[in-house]
């Protein structure tokens, strides 16, 4: 049996949280290390699954790998095996990560599709059309994506549909290795992208406009191995606001770059918060129940998919009625069912959540379906009177370190079970 959360409602978070390196950024780097054959280093590795399952991956495809406290070591061999077998990929979505670094250094890859998951139907044709662009050819074949470019890769215009971060992602890292120069439009600009783009950098890459629409990257040779600090997790770091919030704590949210978190923050002050800059991170107060505050999400630096679930709990116990919008993943609303159980007031009709405040929520058991769900789901149930129980933790495990322990030291009543 899975193990559970235990929240019992009715606390105000108060104290001090340490932000870990992103999930969404050490994943890529650690796909992207198979870019030079050699030892790379990554620190401010978050303590997660996904990190063991990214380890296993690369293991897979020859790799040596050292996972010591908050570091990893990678070692890539001079010619890297090239198949992702389903067994992992299914597990771990940023598997096809593999893929743009694979076709630029050995010329193949075959990754199998990682299917839909909890959020929708997640595609891969523009990481597909980006690589055609670069002279690979792409298809799918036997639940794999399959791409091979014998005779090497060049660089080229690409034009994406949508800034999608996994899209530019596996152009950048295919590019970096191709001869000429590549130009990204509309390239997704999220801090990870940034910070992958700064990890190729210095391998030796050519790469101009990071955080920009348009990257360009001019092709190199060979790259060489590095050692890189991960960025600090936004997600986590915004998800910590939203806890001060919703439960009318007060929290110092350390070793985060509230300047990645722009328009989550200035929704929160709207909702009523008192946000101020410390020392090497912010602080979140809120001294009333928030307001209702109508919310879209957008690509960077938009509102973050991943913190949707955070606004709707929010909204859920808010003296209001909004609109949450969620533009970037159809399936995202499935929580919100889970939300209901415990009393929330929500319609949703297509990609429009609305959503009436009530003053209080009443504990029942849900189901965690994904990460960011799961986490929604135990701030509602410290807002809930009695107990809450949310099934399948080990999405939460997947990506947010110690978030139980986390919550106790804040004064929550909450446990694992
Ligand atoms: C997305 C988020 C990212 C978040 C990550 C993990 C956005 C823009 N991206 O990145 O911030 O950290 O999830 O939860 O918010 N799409 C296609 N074809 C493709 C690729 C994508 O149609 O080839 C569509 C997707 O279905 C989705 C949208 O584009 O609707 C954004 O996808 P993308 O940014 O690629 O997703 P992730 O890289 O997973």
């Amino acid at each position: 049996m899975s193990e559970r959360f235990r929240v019992i409602g009715g606390s105000h978070l108060v104290g001090t949280v340490s932000v870990s390196g992103a999930k969404n950024s050490v994943l890529k780097l650690m796909a992207a290390s198979l870019l030079a054959p050699g030892t790379t280093t990554i620190s401010n590795v978050p303590d997660i699954l996904d990190v063991e399952i990214m380890s296993e991956l690369l293991t897979r495809l020859g790799c040596a790998v050292q996972h010591t406290g908050q570091s990893v070591s990678i070692t890539v061999p001079e010619a890297p095996l090239h198949r992702a077998d389903y067994d992992l990929v299914r597990k771990m979505r940023a598997s096809i990560n593999v893929l743009g670094p694979l076709v630029a250094r050995v010329g193949e890859a075959e990754v199998a599709l990682p299917g839909g998951d909890a959020i929708g139907p997640r595609p891969l044709d523009m990481h597909m059309k980006g690589l055609e662009s670069l002279g690979a050819t792409a298809t799918i074949e036997h639940g794999y994506v399959v791409a091979r470019a014998p005779h090497g890769l060049h660089g080229a215009d690409v034009l994406l549909d949508f800034p999608s971060v996994g899209a530019t992602e596996n152009i950048m890292t295919a590019a970096v290795l191709a001869s000429g120069v590549t130009t990204i439009d509309n390239a997704a600009r999220e801090p990870d992208i940034v910070d992958l783009g700064e990890f190729l950098i210095s391998m030796g890459a050519k790469i101009e406009g990071l955080g920009t629409p348009i990257i360009s990257i001019t092709g190199v040779d060979r790259l060489h191995p590095t050692s890189h600090k991960t960025v600090p997790d936004r997600i986590i770091a915004g998800s910590w606001a939203f806890a001060a919030v919703i439960t009318q704590g007060d929290i110092t949210i350390l070793g985060s770059h509230p300047g990645h978190l722009e328009i989550p923050l200035e929704k929160l002050t709207s909702a009523g918060a008192i946000i101020t800059s410390v020392d090497n991170g912010f602080r979140v107060r809120m001294e009333s129940r928030p307001t209702a505050i109508d919310i879209s999400t957008l690509p960077y630096p938009g509102f973050p998919t991943d913190l949707q679930p955070m606004a709707i709990t929010m909204n859920a116990v808010a003296e209001g009625s909004s609109i949450v919008t969620e533009n970037v993943f159809e399936g995202r609303f499935m929580f919100v069912n889970e939300l209901s159980r415990l009393g929330a007031h929500i319609h949703v009709d297509g990609h429009h959540a609305s959503i009436t405040g009530v003053s209080e929520l009443s504990g029942a058991p849900v189901q965690a379906t994904d990460i960011r769900a799961g986490v929604g789901l135990v701030l509602a149930g410290l807002v809930a009177e009695g107990e809450t129980i949310v099934e399948d933790a080990f999405h939460i495990d997947r990506g947010f370190p110690g978030f139980a322990e986390s919550l106790q030291s804040l004064g929550a009543d909450v446990s694992r079970i």
